[in-house]
């Protein structure tokens, strides 16, 4: 499997700014990594526009939420079916940041999930340990609980990717220990067996050959480095 770079690009940026984001990302993978998968997820209003800046580059489109029901009334929220006429092929659920602004705990995540899968999106579920969590040595078995959880009944491996992201490394510069990933990886692999594992969390141009290089780690979901698009397609060469 091609290993998964994805951008996670948060609550930022301008329009002007997001789309020369986009097309710096397209024009890096068309013209030099073909091969490569990169997905980028931008704040939801940008998405059309997007969708059209990159258009046969080969980079896909990802939302960074979506609503559990199919449609409804529930004011702010953004429908998978809603994100896949967009133009997205994949969405973010679960992320750590949702979890603690919002309480989304991993039934909800599941939920969301299993609509983004009705859909024909690809769920990318996050799954993560707090830090005292780490310190107590549950990590493993949190974030085997959540993922098991997540991951809703009766779908095959191909339908979603799994995204370890211990909170504290998000944003902080702090990574596990490759050591770490690996372990964290292959209980997950055992857990859901053929489930694609990408790792998340302070990944950067200088650590990512490291990590991409574990064939325990599929593939990233980047936040603050792809923001900046020459420590993102650096990211992308490491792939
Ligand atoms: P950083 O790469 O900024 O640590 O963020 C990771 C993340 O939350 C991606 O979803």
């Amino acid at each position: 499997m091609r290993k998964a770079i994805i951008g996670n690009w948060k609550m930022h940026g301008t329009r002007p700014g997001a789309l020369a984001l986009a097309e710096a990302a397209a024009t890096h993978v068309r013209k030099v990594r073909p091969e490569c998968e990169v997905v980028l997820c931008p704040p939801a209003v940008f998405l059309y526009e997007i969708d059209a800046a990159i258009a046969s580059s080969g980079v896909k489109l990802g939302g960074q939420d979506c609503h559990a029901a199919a449609e409804g009334p529930f004011t702010g929220d953004i429908s998978a079916a809603q994100l896949k006429e967009a133009g997205c092929s994949h969405v973010i659920v679960g992320h750590s940041e949702r979890r603690a602004a919002y309480g989304e705990h991993n039934d909800a995540v599941r939920d969301k999930a299993a609509q983004a899968i009705t859909q024909g999106l690809i769920p990318i579920i996050c799954v993560g340990e707090p830090a005292e969590i780490r310190q107590q040595g549950q990590a493993e078995a949190f974030v085997g609980a959540a993922a098991r959880a997540c991951v809703p009944e009766g779908v095959m491996p191909v339908q979603f990717l799994l995204a370890y992201e211990p909170v504290w490394s998000i944003g902080t510069g702090n990574t596990p220990t490759l050591d770490d990933i690996i372990r964290m990886h292959a209980h997950l692999k055992t857990l859901l067996p053929g489930a694609a594992v990408l790792y998340g969390g302070s990944v950067k141009g200088s650590n990512a050959a490291a990590i991409l290089g574990l064939p325990e780690v599929d593939g990233a979901l980047v936040g603050g480095a792809s923001l900046k698009a020459e420590e993102f397609c650096a990211i992308v060469d490491a792939a």
